[in-house]
């Protein structure tokens, strides 16, 4: 540990310190994280330290179970899930990443539309390969490094009761795990090498430019003892589509109005914070 490391040791220990510590609510019952829309997250949840070949999400689709697959609906239902687009952004690292645009690119980098994918799945499973700027091993210390916190920036389009709405979606996770330079040979990408951050890259917008609390004004759905009710028109082939969907498996009476979780900073994360602050300390 060199004297000018210490202070940049540090910096970083209180940027990290800036970034984290904040109170977001999440609507969370059994391990399901209930969106402003109709996806339901399974995994991963909110804060988890993440790494591997893979950045994997999975959504359930169907608002577990009530709302029948697109292909399981007349184009005009009153409810229905347009498209589903995923970035991956920091205002901490000032990056984001195009996860899906609905349009695949760079070999696979960018991956296509996510209602399309396991088109008889009700649970979408998303694996997205990290690019190459993430590649790395625990907290970032270089403070231009692209490790750190992350939102997976998860938008819906779709039309609930004939209603349109767009919904930003974001679930904090950090890239703190391991990620090796080459991907596993399952990868998408032919040689095992990572695609470059530089092709996925969009311009970062301001909190105020993304305007997520006008755009999630319709409010979290579908937590267990929400009462809002789907309206569907389907396809006239498929009794799927008779918009009485299956009852909802994870409610329970104790549930209650909303069942709200609040998270705040995790225990793991404190000592961890407090290890890196110790270590800045003792370096200086
Ligand atoms: C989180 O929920 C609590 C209790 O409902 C509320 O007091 C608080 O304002 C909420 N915080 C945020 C950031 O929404
Ligand atoms: C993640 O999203 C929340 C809410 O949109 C935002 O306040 C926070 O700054 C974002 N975190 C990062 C690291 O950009
Ligand atoms: C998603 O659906 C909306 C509404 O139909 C449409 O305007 C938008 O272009 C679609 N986006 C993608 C990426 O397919
Ligand atoms: C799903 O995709 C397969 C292969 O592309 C296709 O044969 C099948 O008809 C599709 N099923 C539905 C319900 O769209
Ligand atoms: C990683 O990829 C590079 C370039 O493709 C290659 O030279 C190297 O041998 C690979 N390393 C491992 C451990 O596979
Ligand atoms: C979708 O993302 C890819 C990769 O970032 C980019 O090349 C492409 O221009 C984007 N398409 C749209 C319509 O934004
Ligand atoms: C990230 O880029 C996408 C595509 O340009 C954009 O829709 C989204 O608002 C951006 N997110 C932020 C936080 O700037
Ligand atoms: C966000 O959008 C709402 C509704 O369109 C608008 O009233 C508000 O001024 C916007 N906020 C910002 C900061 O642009």
């Amino acid at each position: 540990m060199t004297q000018v490391q210490g202070p940049r040791l540090l910096l970083a220990c209180l940027a990290f310190l800036a970034t984290t510590v904040r109170a977001v609510n999440f609507t969370i019952s059994n391990g399901q994280i209930y969106t402003p829309g109709f996806a339901i997250v399974d995994a991963p949840q909110p804060g988890t330290p993440l790494g591997g070949d893979f950045l994997q999400v999975a959504i359930d689709v169907t608002a577990d179970g009530r709302l029948p697959l697109p292909a399981d609906l007349a184009a005009g239902s009153p409810s229905i899930i347009h498209n589903i687009t995923m970035f991956l952004y920091s205002y901490d690292t000032k990056h984001n990443f195009t996860i899906s645009n609905g349009t695949a690119a760079g070999n696979g980098a960018a991956l296509g539309p996510i209602m399309l994918q396991e088109n008889t799945s009700t649970v979408k499973h998303v694996n997205w390969v990290w690019p190459d700027c993430l590649v790395g091993d625990g907290q970032p210390i270089a403070l231009d490094s692209a490790r750190g916190v992350y939102n997976i920036s998860i938008r819906q389009n779709f039309r609930l009761n004939g209603v349109d709405h767009y919904t930003i979606f974001d679930l904090p996770i950090s890239v703190t795990n391991a990620i090796s330079a080459n991907t596993s040979s399952s990868s998408s990408s032919s040689d095992g090498s990572r695609p470059p951050c530089a092709e996925l890259e969009n311009p970062l917008l301001s909190p105020d430019q993304v305007n997520a609390t006008a755009a999630d004004s319709v409010g979290v759905l579908f937590a267990p003892g929400d009462a809002t009710q789907i309206q569907v028109e389907g396809s006239d082939t498929d009794a799927s589509g008779t918009g009485l969907g299956p009852s909802k498996p994870t409610a329970n009476a104790n549930d209650g109005l909303g069942s709200t979780g609040v998270r705040a900073v995790m225990p793991s994360s404190v000592a961890a914070l407090l290890v890196c602050i110790g270590a800045a300390l003792l370096s200086l």
